[in-house]
């Protein structure tokens, strides 16, 4: 796992979008797997810059999202669709077909979520998912005790994420109890993960993804797991990390490792 510790919010959101550009410009049609949340949304307006003033191009693109949340239509203002749509996807130029978004809605979630992870299959997987984390230490909506080889499924949000996420709807009660998520096996299938986080709110969730053991019950830890997994952090964030000196090393002296 490669732990960068960034001064702040805006920069770690350009490091974000610098992985996202390499990528890009490895394979113009890559498939990218989408978080929505406060954190990544930093990242969004930096691609979009990049798209309006740099032309970055993502005509070939595929994307997926991690998740929805269960009733809510496309055009609710807190459903993930509308977020996407708002936040990123009207800026730039992917195809409306190449957009995949779990459906809040269907009427057969069983059969939406094998449908899902199909797709996800025939267009080839996911190349690089970016992800937020939970001050449950969820990743996507992989509440404490997700298996760690779940797939895409229907879930109940836990209280704590529930708690986190009233900020955004009128009252509490109206946020959804229960969402579709991507599994954490279905993340873990992805060739490169990423995942964000900035604030205080975050650092023990950091803490116990990046340093605690491999345990459901913070779901991010599951990261450890992963070939390749970047935990991108504003200092906030980092601020319960014990080997927070040692990674800031490594980050220092990457420039002048061998390339093989
Ligand atoms: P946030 O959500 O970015 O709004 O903090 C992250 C998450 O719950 O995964």
């Amino acid at each position: 796992m490669e732990i960068i510790i960034k001064d702040d919010y805006q920069q770690m959101s350009r490091t974000a979008a610098e992985i996202v550009v390499e990528v890009l410009n490895t394979r113009p049609n890559a498939v990218f797997g989408m978080a929505t949340g406060s954190t990544p949304l930093g990242l969004y307006q930096e691609l979009v810059r990049l798209h309006k003033q740099e032309q970055l191009d993502f005509s070939r693109v595929t994307t997926f999202n991690l998740d929805e949340y269960v009733g809510l239509p496309v055009n609710h203002p807190q459903s993930y669709h509308y977020f996407m749509h708002e936040h990123f996807f009207k800026h730039v130029n992917i195809p409306a077909q190449n957009i995949n978004i779990p459906s809040g809605t269907t009427s057969n979630y069983r059969a939406f979520c094998e449908w899902y992870e199909q797709r996800i299959t025939e267009c080839g997987g996911i190349d690089l998912q970016i992800l937020g984390i939970g001050s449950d230490g969820h990743i996507a909506f992989n509440e404490p005790a997700s298996s760690l080889s779940s797939r895409t499924r229907l879930k109940t949000l836990s209280k704590q994420t529930i708690d986190d996420n009233a900020r955004f709807f009128d009252r509490r009660e109206e946020v959804p109890v229960y969402a579709i998520t991507m599994g954490v096996g279905t993340i873990l299938d992805a060739r490169k993960l990423i995942l964000l986080a900035s604030s205080k709110k975050k650092a023990k969730a950091i803490a116990q993804a990046v340093e605690g053991p491999v345990t459901s019950i913070v779901t991010a830890s599951a990261l450890q797991l992963h070939p390749d997994a970047t935990v991108l952090v504003d200092q906030e964030a980092a601020g319960q990390l014990a080997m927070r000196d040692y990674y800031e090393f490594i980050y220092a002296a990457k420039p002048g490792a061998p390339r093989t």
